[in-house]
């Protein structure tokens, strides 16, 4: 523990331990979640665009980084981890290397926390150090509550294995923290009872595992946690239902922690990282323009893109929901009137080889055919999309639109479970847009960087 505490960021109650050297202060920072899917290199250049001060990265697993191969991209300067996929089993051997991770050097320096998925000490160690040069921070999942995390004792399982939990942290600090010098965190849930969650010590988390996205956050552990941070020189960044710069520099006023984290606000429009001083949200035009530009620069995968395109472009954008207007980055910046960023798409969509996958030869098919191979390329990407996002707590969402601060129901003020209703037949979920909390719901969910 106190090895734990030394490397990391400093309060100012405990003005004696130091920032590591390569790390990051964590202190007064409003930062990007970190998101599977929605976390991607252009996403977190975007958050950082409209004034992000730090971002986390999708949560990796340390299998898949282990052994992964780091390059330069020499066209754009981007670091990037590739390693060739298992293939789903099968014998042949896959011929094109996956890129794992990627990170831009230059825009992402002092800015970038990676967040790892693990529960064994030497494999987190090993998958740290794979990165370790490159980002501020590594921060352990300890929160995903997901089946696919916590059958092999990742994310939120840790909270029921704390000796091993500590034991991963520690490790990270001794193997990699120290010689890279940079900090070691930890983002959690909060267990259902006050008492409960402060005696996990070093680790709280504003949210129990059971908790659904969609339920309101509870706050009512926030200051306890902080005070247990604060004395161990631990920062202590709070997450869950942030909606703003604004709103975020107010709560942390108001609970005495150090920072705070936005996840689907800035899915669904990350100016909202910028002050209404600065000018406050920007239309989505902006917003989705500026995010094809990063993701063309940064030769983001095109599923991935159009991922969070969905989530940017509001429904009633006709020609961008056509699918045969935006199979290729150069389609989707037309239909979306993005000409000037048009001649770049066209070589990047060459590079990709996404032009070829939707020829002429293609196009050329007759139209049943065409429907149905697009129908089972979208089950099979929703279904992919699913796993991943499930497994790092996060739901697949086709779009979303900024919950407004505290409207979906009231902030809970207690962290027990709410009392089983009776008396009432079982039926169906009440009705709410699909993308909204259903307002009898609590969401969550604080976290600490230790
Ligand atoms: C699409 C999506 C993916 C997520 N992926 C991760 C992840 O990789 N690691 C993690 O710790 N939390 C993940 N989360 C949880 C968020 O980081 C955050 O804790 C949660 O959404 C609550 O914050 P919010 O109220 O600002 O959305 C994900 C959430 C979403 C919506």
């Amino acid at each position: 523990m106190t090895s734990l505490t030394a490397t990391v960021s400093t309060p100012a109650q405990v003005p004696r331990v130091p920032i590591p050297a390569n790390g990051v202060d964590y202190r007064g920072k409003i930062v990007l979640a970190p998101m599977v899917r929605s976390g991607e290199l252009p996403s977190r250049l975007l958050a950082l665009h409209y004034g992000a001060d730090l971002v986390w990265g999708p949560e990796t697993i340390d299998r898949a980084l282990i052994g992964a191969v780091r390059q330069v991209n020499p066209r754009n300067g981007t670091v990037e981890f590739t390693r060739y996929p298992s293939n789903g089993g099968r014998t042949e051997k896959a011929t094109k290397a996956s890129v794992i991770y990627r990170i831009d050097p230059a825009r992402e320096k002092d800015r970038l926390v990676f967040q790892l998925g693990s529960a064994e000490p030497e494999l987190a160690v090993q998958a740290a150090r794979v990165v370790a040069g490159d980002v501020s921070g590594i921060d352990l999942n300890s929160g995903c509550p997901k089946p696919f995390s916590t059958h092999c004792g990742m994310g939120a399982a840790l909270l029921k294995t704390p000796d091993k939990l500590v034991a991963i942290l520690e490790a990270l600090v001794r193997e990699v923290g120290t010689p890279f010098n940079i900090g070691i965190s930890v983002k959690i849930r909060i267990l259902s009872t006050a008492e409960e969650t402060e005696a996990l010590s070093l680790t709280v988390h504003c949210r129990t595992t059971p908790m659904r996205p969609r339920e309101r956050a509870i706050r009512d552990q926030l200051r306890m946690i902080a005070d247990i941070c604060h004395k161990a020189g631990v920062a202590c960044v709070m997450n869950g239902d942030v909606t703003s710069r604004d709103e975020g520099l107010a709560l942390m006023q108001e609970y005495g922690v150090d920072g705070a984290m936005i996840a689907t606000a800035a899915e669904a429009n990350s100016s909202c990282f910028r002050s209404e001083a600065a000018g406050g949200l920007a239309d989505w035009d902006e917003v989705a323009r500026e995010y094809m530009r990063f993701c063309i620069e940064s030769e983001n995968k095109f599923n991935n893109t159009k991922y969070l395109l969905n989530m940017l472009v509001p429904g009633k954008h006709k020609e961008f929901r056509k699918p045969e207007n935006s199979r290729t980055y150069a389609d989707t910046c037309r239909c979306l009137g993005f000409e000037e960023l048009i001649p770049a798409a066209i070589p990047l969509d060459e590079r990709l080889g996404l032009a070829e996958r939707w020829s002429e030869k293609w196009l050329e098919q007759p139209e049943e055919k065409k429907h149905s191979e697009e129908k089972a390329k979208a089950v099979q990407n929703a279904m992919q999309n699913n796993e991943t996002a499930r497994a790092a707590g996060g739901e697949t969402r086709v779009k979303s639109t900024p919950v407004p601060a505290h409207t979906g129901g009231p902030i809970r003020t207690t962290s027990k479970p709410a009392p089983v209703k009776t008396g009432k037949p079982k039926g169906p979920e009440p009705e709410g847009p699909a993308d909204l909390p259903v307002p009898s719901e609590v969401v969550q969910q604080s976290q600490v960087t230790a």
